[in-house]
């Protein structure tokens, strides 16, 4: 019999792909405000009574946490509200595991890094800039210490298709790009995206192997601008490359800060898991059939 696990964020980008992915070795629990259909359960980050609530109900073996506030300029303008999100949340829901010995993965970011140099390891130093990063800090802190044998997972802005959610980044460009529009990519921004249809392998894998605990990192396996990947886009799609035009992102009025390198290296959790990380290309080129 497939042992349960509880998935909070289930109805967001990364957790819908979680959902099915994760499905094939475990008995999901789908957990958010909104999560509907079978094996739903109610659950909101903002209330402790919830999360113990529904903790309780679920005796899970293991929790994956990709439940968040995850827009950083929304934690900017309300940073309270993203304490008790994306921090207090985790200091519960952690504590909970550590006390019932249920697994811990959570998700976490690459904002934890100021970007001044780039390619950061697990054990280069963090240095959040803004209310976001300093809150998915703390909360990789309260995982690692309340719930023995977590692992904290770190990735990159990530791409693929939304899955009946909000869509990303990829689905807006090749709308625009099929219109003849066109799209604006930062030139002074890295980043190594996460190919976000990888995550489900990942997580299963960390899952299986209980003594991968600590930070990880998994992002794409190239360090790219905005610019530079939307080019390469536009390239593998078929379109217009000239439909690509650059753009700054210090010129941007964003409410929370970016660090302008957050590129990470993957290799220690490749190595440990035996799965590459994806190039840019490949990712692109995996998604080609699902547009059509
Ligand atoms: N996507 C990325 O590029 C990226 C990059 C780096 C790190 N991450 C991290 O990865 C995790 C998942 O991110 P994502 O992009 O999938 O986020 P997302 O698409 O914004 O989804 C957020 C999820 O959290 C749930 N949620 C938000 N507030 C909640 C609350 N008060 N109570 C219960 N559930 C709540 C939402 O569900 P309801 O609205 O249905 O309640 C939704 O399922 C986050 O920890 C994020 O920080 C993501």
């Amino acid at each position: 019999m497939k042992r349960t696990l509880l998935l909070t964020g289930a109805t967001g980008y990364i957790g819908r792909r979680l959902a099915q992915g994760l499905s094939a070795s475990w008995n999901v629990l789908r957990a958010s405000r909104t999560a509907a259909g079978e094996g739903a359960v109610d659950l909101n980050l903002a209330d402790p009574d919830s999360i113990r609530r529904t903790f309780d109900s679920a005796a899970p073996a293991a929790v994956v946490h990709a439940g968040a506030e995850a827009d950083p300029d929304a934690c900017e303008r309300d940073p309270e509200r993203a304490k008790r999100v994306n921090v207090d949340a985790v200091k519960v829901l952690a504590g909970l595991c550590g006390v019932s010995g249920a697994r811990l993965v959570h998700f976490s970011t690459d904002l934890v890094f100021d970007g001044e140099r780039g390619w950061y390891r697990e054990d280069d130093a963090p240095n959040p800039l803004g209310v976001y990063a300093r809150g998915k800090l703390e909360s990789e802190e309260a995982a690692l210490v309340r719930a023995p044998g977590a692992a904290v997972l770190r990735v990159s802005t990530c791409y693929g298709r939304p899955l009946g959610g909000r869509p990303g980044y990829v689905d807006t460009m090749h709308a625009k790009l099929s219109r003849g529009e066109p799209v604006s990519g930062f030139v002074d921004q890295w980043r190594t995206s996460t190919f976000a249809d990888q995550l489900p392998e990942v997580v299963t894998k960390i899952l299986a192997d209980e003594d991968l605990d600590g930070v990880y990192h998994w992002g794409g396996s190239e360090r790219m601008t905005r610019f530079e990947s939307s080019v390469l886009f536009a390239r593998v799609f078929g379109f217009d490359e000239n439909l690509v035009h650059p753009g700054r992102a210090v010129d941007m009025k964003f409410a929370s800060p970016r660090p302008r390198d957050s590129s990470l290296d993957s290799s220690k959790l490749a190595a440990s898991l035996g799965i590459a990380p994806m190039t840019y290309e490949s990712g692109f080129k995996a998604l080609k059939g699902s547009f059509k």
